[in-house]
């Protein structure tokens, strides 16, 4: 074994049954056998809430291992997402090259507020809404027209989003928020709800970033319900919800609005600092595109999203494993050199997505 083959895969440990905690430690273990198989020697590291709160506990974790590259899976606990933040932080003091987004990226992305100004002020399209903290006046709605749509500020993979998520009046609204900020005191984002498609587009590497695919959001929740990803649309497999939000490939898609789903995703992304590997979340509103946000470090487990739009590129997940190991090995620079873009492998089996680089 080369010694630059090592690779740590680290997930965070917690009791808990949560099916978006444990989906990664699922995914940790596909992404050692799928490592293992290309003749990396990768290995499990479990960070905990003690490692946090021991002097250097996480740290000296990561270097007792010595490997030559983390392959980072961790993204907090169910009740400190913040910390996967201060984790790729200590990576970076470290040194130690890690798979995906530097901290001030995810620290960017974590915070829905900061992310909707960021992207909004770069002139890209977000919803009309507001962050919403719990000192909070009666003119909260002011100037945004209902139905609104209510998520927490510092979460991701739809925790706080149910049924409930959709208000038609002010009434509704407060006592939606004082429910919710009891929760999430952190905040919440108050948005205008975008009825329409909703598109994802995922992507590697550097900007300007190779893309994997375009799928869009296939909702078969039947006559008059105002769809949307709540937390049973993707976790929980039992649950209608989940049975009728269903990622399909991007047939269908009309190629204009493709090209500014890819436009617009990869500006997002160049915005949010992002390399490594990233997928952004749209909606399509009245004719016109939206970001919901960018989401660094995605879930990549075998049935995820991205591991679907990979495939579809013509990466199988072991290649996709390996690359971001490479990528992140490589240094990840911000923007990819020229040279370097112009040899970017087109797989002829990528069929409809082997020419998205030119999209
Ligand atoms: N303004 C909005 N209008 C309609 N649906 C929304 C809006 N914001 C979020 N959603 C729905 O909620 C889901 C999760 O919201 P998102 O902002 O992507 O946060 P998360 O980080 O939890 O994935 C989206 O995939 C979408 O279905
Ligand atoms: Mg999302």
């Amino acid at each position: 074994m080369r010694p630059d083959r090592s690779v740590a895969v680290v997930a965070g440990r917690e009791d808990t049954d949560r099916e978006d905690v444990l989906d990664v430690l699922r995914c940790r273990q596909t992404v050692i056998d799928a490592l293992c198989s290309r003749g990396f020697s990768a290995f499990p590291i479990d960070i905990t809430r003690d490692d946090f709160s021991r002097s250097r506990g996480v740290a000296r974790k990561i270097l007792s291992a010595s490997p030559s590259c983390v392959f980072n899976l961790f993204e907090g606990f169910s009740d400190a997402s913040w910390l996967e933040i201060r984790f790729a932080d200590i990576l970076q003091s470290l040194g130690i090259p890690f798979t995906g987004n530097r901290s001030e990226t995810l620290a960017l992305c974590l915070d829905k507020d900061l992310a909707r100004r960021t992207l909004g002020q770069a002139g890209l399209p977000v919803a009309p809404g507001r962050c919403v903290l719990p000192d909070y006046g009666p003119d909260v709605a002011e100037g945004l027209l209902f139905p609104l749509f209510v998520k927490p500020r510092m979460e991701d993979s739809s925790v706080g989003i149910d049924s409930r998520s959709v208000v038609d009046s002010p009434e509704e609204l407060f006592r939606l928020l004082d429910e919710r900020l009891a929760s999430f005191p952190d905040g919440l984002i108050v948005e205008e709800f975008l009825e329409g498609r909703e598109f994802n587009a995922g992507f590697l590497g550097s900007y300007p970033y190779e893309l994997m695919a375009v799928s869009s959001i296939d909702f078969n929740f039947g006559q008059g319900v105002r769809p949307f990803l709540g937390y049973d649309s993707k976790w929980e497999h039992e649950s209608s919800d989940y049975k009728n939000s269903v990622s399909i490939a991007e047939e269908g898609i009309d190629p204009k609005l493709r090209k500014e789903i890819v436009r617009i995703s990869r500006e997002a992304g160049k915005i949010m600092g992002c390399r490594g590997y990233f997928r952004v979340d749209l909606r399509e509103h009245r004719g016109r595109l939206f970001v919901l946000e960018v989401n660094p470090n995605p879930d990549i487990n075998t049935d995820s999203g991205f591991a679907k739009q990979s495939a579809r590129r013509g990466y199988g997940y072991a290649e996709t494993a390996v690359r971001l190991v490479r990528i992140a090995m490589n240094g990840r620079p911000l923007y990819e050199e020229k040279s370097s873009r112009e040899g970017i492998r087109v797989p002829a089996s990528g069929g409809k997505d082997g020419c998205l680089l030119e999209a």
